[in-house]
């Protein structure tokens, strides 16, 4: 069986540890994994640092497509993913979440019959001006295989018309939906001793466990309106001075370029030199995974880090209106304070007194990429 992944931006290369690992474990002998690496994330820091720390199997495509506007970039990608598809002829093409390479596997696989298995499907938020929406609308609808990851996720495909109890044989015309868990949620068990053991980043940065708060920032909607941008970070700001809070930042690049274009001069001068404030550059899985794990609060407008937040049984603030990830806002685990200042700096006095909310199993068992393997290798 030869499944082609595509993989292209830090929380796809991250995610694909799980499958990769999987397939190792058990199904080596049988399946055959080709690896596409769009380029779509390519500093070493958002890119490179995964597989070497991860261990995660080399690409064996970079189609090496970089940055651009969503046309030119896509357009690029399903060029090159369509002439990696005539070469391998794979039996499925493998897409994760919702990226611009989500989508350009979509469009080149579905136009040339291959079956697409899509991990992380049925996730909505119910507003088409996010990218990432329309991205994953559009990839589940040519999928054939279908993971979503919660009970949402699954409700949501029903309630767009796919059937809950096809049978095989699957094709794009009658999709099966399988409901395995999230395989983010079998790497953060799988790495927390790992990362426990490994990473050094709260000796470096002398940091004390409990005594933090973690915060990323890197949404369009945020980084690129400056009336956001300003509102997100005269809270941080105000937290750092009015409330004593030491912060941690690692920046996605987009975040950092912005930062220093749209932030209010002073609002900019005076983040850059409070000492409480730490901006860092992206850091690894190992080194996330740590400061996730003894954070006091994490401050996010990141799907992976709200999840991972959870899962670390941290509190969490939103940063944005809504979230394809419900089930912790209703658990009252974390808050939606989108990008305003009041509702932030509420959420983090409600949070700073006590832990907040339930923390059920909401995403599985830790064994969703052994499940995905499990069912793929049974259709062949
Ligand atoms: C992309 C995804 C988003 C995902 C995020 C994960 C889309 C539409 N968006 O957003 O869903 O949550 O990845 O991190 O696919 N840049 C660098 N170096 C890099 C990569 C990017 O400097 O290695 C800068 C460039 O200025 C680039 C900007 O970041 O223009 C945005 O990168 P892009 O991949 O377009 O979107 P992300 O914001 O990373
Ligand atoms: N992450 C990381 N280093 C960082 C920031 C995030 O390893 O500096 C990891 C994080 O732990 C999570 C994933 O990247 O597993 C989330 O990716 P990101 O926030 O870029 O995108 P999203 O999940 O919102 O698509």
């Amino acid at each position: 069986l030869k499944l082609l992944t595509i993989i292209g931006a830090r929380p796809q290369i991250i995610k694909s540890g799980a499958i990769s690992r999987a397939i190792q474990n058990k199904y080596s002998h049988l399946v055959n994994e080709v690896i596409v690496h769009t380029g779509q994330h390519y500093d070493p820091q958002m890119s490179a640092v995964f597989f070497e720390e991860l261990g995660l199997p080399e690409p064996d495509y970079n189609l090496q497509v970089g940055s651009g506007k969503h046309g030119v970039q896509t357009a690029k990608m399903i060029v090159g993913i369509e002439e990696v598809i005539d070469v391998e002829k794979p039996d499925y093409l493998l897409i994760y979440g919702d990226t611009n390479s989500t989508l350009a596997g979509a469009l080149a696989a579905a136009k040339l019959h291959v079956p697409i298995v899509h991990i992380e499907a049925g996730l909505r938020s119910f507003n088409k001006q996010m990218p990432e929406e329309i991205n994953r609308i559009l990839s589940d609808h040519v999928s054939t295989y279908l993971f979503p990851p919660t009970e949402t996720g699954y409700e949501n495909l029903l309630n767009e018309g796919f059937h809950p109890d096809t049978l095989p044989p699957y094709t794009a015309d009658n999709p099966g939906i399988f409901r395995v868990g999230d395989v983010m949620y079998d790497n953060s068990l799988y790495f927390s001793n790992v990362a426990a053991e490994r990473s050094t980043i709260l000796e470096r940065e002398q940091l004390e466990p409990g005594a933090y708060v973690l915060a990323t920032l890197h949404r369009n909607t945020n980084t690129d309106d400056a009336a956001r941008l300003n509102a997100i970070f005269s809270a941080l700001q105000s937290l750092a001075t009015t409330y004593a809070a030491k912060l941690v930042m690692p920046l996605h690049p987009r975040t950092r370029k912005q930062m220093a274009a749209l932030l209010e001069p002073a609002l900019y001068q005076a983040i850059s030199s409070t000492p409480a404030i730490i901006l860092l550059p992206p850091v690894s899985f190992l080194d996330m995974i740590r400061l996730e794990q003894h954070a006091s609060l994490i401050i996010t407008d990141s799907g992976g880090v709200q999840k991972e937040a959870y899962f670390f049984k941290k509190n969490c603030l939103i940063l944005r209106a809504e979230t394809e990830w419900v089930e912790i806002v209703a658990a009252g685990a974390a808050r939606l304070c989108d990008a305003n200042t009041e509702r932030i700096l509420e959420g983090f006095l409600a949070y700073s007194q006590t832990r907040e909310g339930t923390f059920p199993l909401l995403y599985g068992h830790g064994q969703a990429a052994q499940s995905i393997i499990d069912i793929l290798t049974r259709a062949v």
